[in-house]
């Protein structure tokens, strides 16, 4: 199985430098036009009626910035964001704790909210809807439930996929955003404003470099600025040039537009073992030993969106463009 040195994961270090480069406020966030006007709107009309704004769902791709808009919108309020995610809370109490600790306005950001389980996910429904909790009495025998009132409060939801969603979970979200990977113009903006903050000297052709191969993904273009931030220290003088962008992102297997070596393998694999295509994602999945959905939101919105594959019917199907990535002849079938 191919080394995984480009997931788009987070590690504990990342999170911490993650939150230093966050833009705090709409104004500051670069990209993620629609989402961003969408919400400017909300909000706006939330705070002119001193109304709690409606519940906000994300979904995409992972490292888009799910997490930062959550904190954008309780910043925007002027409230506070309590962080969860769907496999930390493990029973309906858990939920019930920080449902009642939560003040007037505030907004629970619950990372793959997909992933909740059923019996969490049934405390959620009448908090979202009525902003209360039943909670069972063990006392006695009757087993009656007692209602507790809750601060109005908004739920963010984020979510690679929504398709996971329940639909009962997905229908009491008010507003539903899809975040789309972003312009290589978006990831130069970004990387600039990045340097800036870390104080990390580059030049445009050096954030350009970095912004090709970031694969639309902010979170991968912090990723490397850091990464080749080291290289330039120690290899050059310092200073991040298109050379030493190139140079460091080809040392990081990082190749000219942006694959990692998950990517190639996927694609050499379509190509090599079946014949180009079509090839199911469950079957795919299984011969270069990742896990189906990791294969499909992770990698294949990029592969899909830069044009190296394509979705049929009958499954995935390389596309020219990467046989002359590869150098490889493309013999059109009839
Ligand atoms: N850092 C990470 N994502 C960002 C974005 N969308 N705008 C500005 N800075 C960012």
């Amino acid at each position: 199985m191919a080394a995984k040195v480009l997931n788009t994961g987070r590690t504990e270090e990342e999170k911490v430098f993650e939150q230093s480069l966050r833009p705090r406020f709409l104004d500051e966030y670069i990209g993620q036009e629609k989402a961003k006007n969408t919400l400017k709107i909300y909000i706006e009309a939330a705070r002119q009626r001193k109304d709690t704004l409606d519940h906000v769902l994300f979904y995409g791709p992972p490292g888009l910035g799910k997490t930062t808009l959550a904190g954008i919108i309780a910043n925007e309020l002027g409230v506070k964001m309590k962080v969860t995610s769907g496999p930390a809370i493990e029973r309906p109490i858990d939920l019930v704790k920080v449902l009642i600790n939560l003040g007037p306005g505030d907004v629970l950001f619950i990372d793959e909210v997909h992933r909740l389980n059923r019996q969490v996910e049934e405390v959620l429904y009448p908090a979202m809807e009525d902003f209360c909790v039943d909670v069972v009495q063990h006392e006695g025998s009757s087993g009656a439930s007692r209602r507790i009132p809750l601060a109005p409060f908004t739920l963010v939801g984020a979510t690679t996929r929504a398709g996971l969603l329940t639909a009962p979970l997905r229908d009491r979200f008010g507003v539903i955003s899809h975040l789309e990977l972003y312009s290589v113009e978006e990831l130069k903006t970004i990387i600039l404003r990045s340097a800036g903050v870390l104080k990390v000297a580059i030049d445009d052709e050096g954030a350009l470099e970095l912004a090709r191969r970031s694969r639309g993904t902010p979170r991968l273009a912090n990723r490397f600025l850091k990464r080749v931030r080291d290289y330039a220290q120690v290899r050059c003088d310092g200073v991040i040039t298109g050379k030493t962008a190139a140079e460091a992102l080809d040392f990081l297997d990082v190749d000219s537009l942006g694959l990692d070596n998950v990517d190639r393998e996927i694609l050499t694999v379509m190509i090599e073992r079946f014949g180009g295509g079509p090839v199911g994602l469950d079957t795919l999945s299984a011969s270069i030993g990742e896990d189906a959905g990791t294969v499909e939101d992770v990698y294949e919105p990029y592969l899909i969106k830069n044009g190296f594959i394509m979705r049929t019917p009958r499954g995935r199907v390389v596309l020219e463009k990467t046989y002359h990535h590869f150098g490889l002849e493309y013999v059109k079938e009839d």
